[in-house]
């Protein structure tokens, strides 16, 4: 099925797309008045994004970034997880992994431009994506424990594909940031570079090279390479399932109510 083209209709509020030249594509998240968090909204606009990227042949590869130079995106949002029921909890975090499966699984090359924190939602939307280059400021990490939940869109699978076992759980469980060159030292970022500009000219730069080859070789590689994971499918409705318990915890409600509060958490686990 084919949609409307958004390059030129350009209807999306939280989400921006261009197209250069080269014929590379760049999403940019663009709320940042919320650090570019990813609502429900926000979420479906980057999934019209990459059908766009999809449908559109003039794309040859794309780049995922975030609005301005703090933030890439912190995460889901907190205010709208904060109202989620067991049921409706497990649909957003299916939702989620569906559209970064989009990400994923794109014949051509996406490339995370990492501009500022990657929390949450936000590293797993880097995680999804081929690569990832990050600026020297950048900050990764999963912190949702520290709100009575876990990862939901994918990020106990595809951090544990990217780093191993030990160090994801360090990660997971501690809610600990990980800063771009120690990231970059376990092998969840490609390259780590000094500022925003030099972040885009690389990323180009990645994307330019791999657009001398046949792209037909290129999306087969990408096909292949996801293929080692494929059989891994029951993490991810797992990982669906739990966040979904997790809405029906008290914890889980003091976590993000905590947040939203500027305050610190009572967990009582229950
Ligand atoms: N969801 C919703 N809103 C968020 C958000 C998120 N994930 N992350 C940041 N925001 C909002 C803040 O509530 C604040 O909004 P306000 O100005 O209306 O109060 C605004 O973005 C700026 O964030 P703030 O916390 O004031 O910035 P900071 O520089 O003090 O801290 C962070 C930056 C990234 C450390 C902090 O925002 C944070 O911890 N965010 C949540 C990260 C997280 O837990 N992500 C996983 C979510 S599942």
């Amino acid at each position: 099925m084919t949609f409307p083209s958004i390059l030129t209709d350009n209807k999306l509020k939280n989400v921006k797309l261009t197209l250069d030249d080269d014929g590379i594509a760049t999403i940019t998240i663009n709320r940042s008045s919320k650090l570019n968090a990813l609502n429900y909204e926000t979420i479906e606009e980057l999934r019209r994004a990459m059908q766009e990227v999809y449908d559109n042949t003039e794309i040859r590869s794309v780049i995922i970034t975030g609005e301005g130079t703090k933030a890439f995106v912190a995460g889901a949002d907190i205010a709208e997880l904060s109202k989620l029921d067991e049921v409706n909890a497990k649909r957003y975090s299916q939702n989620g992994q569906d559209v970064f499966a989009m990400i994923e699984n794109c014949r051509k090359p996406v490339i995370a431009a990492v501009n500022g924190y990657a929390l949450g939602g936000g590293c797993e939307l880097a995680l999804a994506c081929h690569m990832r280059v990050a600026v020297e400021n950048a900050k990764f990490g999963l912190p949702e424990v520290k709100l009575g939940t876990l990862p939901g869109f994918g990020g106990t699978q595809r951090l544990t594909q990217s780093i191993g076992k030990a160090k994801t759980l360090e990660l997971i469980m501690t809610g600990d940031m990980l800063s771009a060159s120690e990231a970059k030292e376990l092998g969840l970022v490609n390259h780590v570079v000094p500022t925003h500009e030099e972040m885009m000219k690389k990323t180009k730069e990645i994307l330019r090279k791999i657009a001398t080859s046949s792209p037909i070789a290129v999306s087969l590689v990408i096909n292949t390479v996801n293929t080692v994971y494929s059989s891994q499918e029951r993490g991810y409705q797992k990982e669906a399932q739990f966040f979904g318990a997790t809405a029906k915890t008290n914890d889980f409600h003091e976590g993000m109510q905590a947040f939203l509060e500027k305050r610190k958490p009572n967990f009582l686990g229950k």
